[in-house]
């Protein structure tokens, strides 16, 4: 199948003083393709994702969204952050704004949209989470899966053309993480591109069309779900695999 790509990282180095964060990395994801990226802590998964909506700058290499560099600052970085949504693992939500304010802020601001039109938007994104009935709580009285799908809720509303999940599930209690990996699911199923980090490998067995595994700052793997974890090819890989399938 010929890609179609969305988003292009060649040759990017990233440096946190001595510490080279990201080597070398060469990235394409496909325009409805949903990348897992995997890794032991402190492999650069966090900066991988912040660099592409540009959060962190980069030291040299290129990378592009839908054909375009990214942008350095100004209009076409609040174009680009609303292009490329992110998803926490923090939902940072506004404590002080309902749910149905919190999904309405950003296309009012940055999508000049009116208030009618901003909240009809909004309560079909929260119908599509399945929190409809939830639009004037505040975020406080909601659980933490919830309050995810109200994260993922207001990203939709800027019209993404792809979403970063930084560990979305994570911060959540067991019980509540199959919710907010359905409407994941879901996002997938629809052809939204994807780059999620996460440690739920069922999602990614399920979902992801490619698993990327890194280490130390590089990508060591880059393959099929199916092909990564019946035959991961390095130690690293495999030493992370047997760590993480025992339990
Ligand atoms: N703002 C920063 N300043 C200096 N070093 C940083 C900064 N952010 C991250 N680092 C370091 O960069 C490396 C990669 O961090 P990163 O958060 O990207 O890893 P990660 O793969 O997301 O880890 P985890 O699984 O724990 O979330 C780590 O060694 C980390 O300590
Ligand atoms: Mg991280």
């Amino acid at each position: 199948m010929a890609v179609d790509p969305l988003i292009e990282l060649h040759d990017v180095n990233k440096f946190y003083g001595k510490l080279h964060v990201l080597q070398d990395i060469n990235l394409t994801v496909g325009r409805g393709e949903v990348v897992v990226v995997i890794g032991p802590s402190g492999s650069g998964k966090s900066t991988l994702c912040r660099t592409i909506n540009r959060l962190e700058t980069i030291e040299s290499g290129r990378i592009s969204i839908d054909g375009r560099p990214l942008p350095e600052e100004g209009k076409g970085l609040a174009r680009l952050r609303a292009e490329v949504g992110m998803v926490f693992q923090s939902f940072n939500l506004f404590a002080h704004k309902t749910v149905l304010a919190n999904v309405s802020l950003a296309q009012l601001k940055v999508r000049k949209r009116n208030k009618g039109e901003a909240d009809r938007r909004s309560r079909e994104l929260l119908e599509r989470v399945g929190l409809v009935g939830q639009a004037d709580k505040f975020p406080a009285q909601l659980s933490g899966g919830q309050q995810q799908r109200v994260a993922i809720a207001r990203a939709l509303a800027m019209d993404p053309k792809a979403l970063l999940f930084d560990e979305p599930t994570s911060a959540l209690d067991p019980e509540m993480i199959n919710e907010v990996l359905e409407v994941m699911q879901q996002l997938a199923r629809e052809g939204m591109t994807m780059v999620v980090v996460t440690h739920e490998m069922g999602f990614a067995r399920s979902a992801a069309n490619r698993v990327v595994f890194m280490a130390d700052g590089r990508i060591v793997e880059d393959r099929t779900p199916e092909d990564f974890f019946t035959a991961p090819e390095s130690d690293r890989a495999k030493d992370f695999l047997s760590k993480i399938l025992k339990h």
